[in-house]
């Protein structure tokens, strides 16, 4: 099978890519006490770089100690012990050739107060996501709306793991902004009924966004990578549309491309799907009004689809396919037929059963 774009090398600030596939972050819940995740999913993600992935990504990273938690046992990287952790991860990564990012999020009104040492929910309004917590099966507790003190707070915990990333020598930082976390929550008027600067128009709903990346990219020096996810769907609102249409996103798009990001990555629950009532997917869409580079992921698994998710994006992503298949990626270059994993063959991710 010849070679394509898929496994043809791309470059992204001064990285030089090796191909276009990248694993996508992961959540494992594998921390307990210390907020370092266990051995065998650091081990995890450095076989996903021997096995040929030009980028690997963390599980997304809580952001403080106080309000960001929204799982059990998540990881952490603001103390010493938990950068020390994640150095050998770091550098093992890169010797296979791979990019190593970072990701972070507060979980905002997703949170859950019991795992939080504070106790305490915040988001943008004090409304509830549509569904319940499925991890207690009961509803989510209604958040504080965040005041400016709070909004201070959470930007220094973003600030501060962004620096222990840096000091961990992670080439990229990616600021989690989708799925219905604390930063998407402010987006979407859906989630964000604020009446102050931080409400109201496109612009003020991305005020909060925009002031992550700035202050993130003070400790981000500007030859490693700052990213910004995306997505129009939340994981405890599913079948709501975050954004009222079309030109909404491309107004958010073309926001976020003004600040100092280098890439922006569009999670999707299909890469395929036409999106807003249009005839067009989220790719094109994000592509019709920004100069970024565009990762893109969402049921993207087999060489076709991969090929095909890269016609309107740069990087193709893939979670459930890494997850469950250690050899995702010589597969797809074989051209192998390869299934669709469903989100309950991927709750292994979450079990202490070390994953191949
Ligand atoms: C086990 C698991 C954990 C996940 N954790 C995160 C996460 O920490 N951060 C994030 O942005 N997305 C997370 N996701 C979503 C994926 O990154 C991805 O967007 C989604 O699974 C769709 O891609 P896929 O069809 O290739 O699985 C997770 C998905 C799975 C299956």
């Amino acid at each position: 099978m010849g070679e394509g774009t898929l496994f043809s090398p791309f470059k992204i600030n001064g990285f030089n890519l090796k191909n276009r596939i990248g694993v996508a972050p992961m959540t494992r819940m594998s921390s307990p006490g210390d907020s370092i995740p266990r051995q065998d999913v650091l081990d995890f993600l450095v076989r996903r770089a021997q096995n040929g992935a030009a980028i690997v990504y963390t599980e997304a990273i809580v952001t403080d100690y106080e309000s960001a938690q929204g799982y059990p046992k998540q990881a952490r990287l603001t103390t010493q012990r938990q950068i020390d952790a994640w150095k050998p991860v770091v550098k093992a990564i890169q010797q296979e050739g791979a990019v190593a990012v970072m990701q972070m999020f507060h979980c905002g009104r997703m949170s859950w107060p019991e795992v939080n040492p504070a106790q305490r929910v915040i988001a943008p309004s004090a409304i509830t996501p549509k569904q319940d917590n499925r991890m207690t099966g009961a509803p989510y507790p209604v958040p504080d709306a965040m005041t400016q003190f709070d909004i201070e707070h959470v930007i220094n915990g973003f600030v501060e793991t962004a620096k222990g990333a840096v000091e961990a020598g992670f080439d990229g930082i990616e600021i989690h902004g989708a799925h219905g976390y604390l930063v998407n929550t402010f987006l979407s008027s859906y989630s964000n009924q604020r009446t102050d600067a931080y409400g109201g128009s496109v612009e003020n709903r991305c005020r909060f966004a925009r002031q992550v990346i700035a202050a993130v990219r003070q400790v981000v020096p500007r030859e490693r990578l700052l990213l910004f996810r995306i997505s129009n769907w939340a994981g405890a609102d599913l079948g709501v549309s975050l954004f009222e249409n079309k030109d909404e996103w491309q107004q958010v798009i073309k926001l976020l491309s003004a600040e100092p990001i280098d890439a922006i990555s569009v999670s999707t629950d299909g890469y395929s799907k036409k999106a807003f009532g249009t005839d067009q997917n989220m790719a094109q869409l994000t592509r019709a009004v920004t100069d970024l580079p565009i990762m893109i992921c969402g049921r993207i698994y087999d060489r076709a689809s991969a090929e095909d998710a890269l016609r309107h994006a740069d990087i193709v992503l893939s979670a459930k396919s890494m997850l469950l298949n250690p050899n995702w990626v010589a597969d797809i270059r074989a051209g192998k037929e390869l299934p669709v994993y469903e989100a309950k063959e991927a709750g292994v991710a979450y079990t202490d059963t070390p994953l191949p």
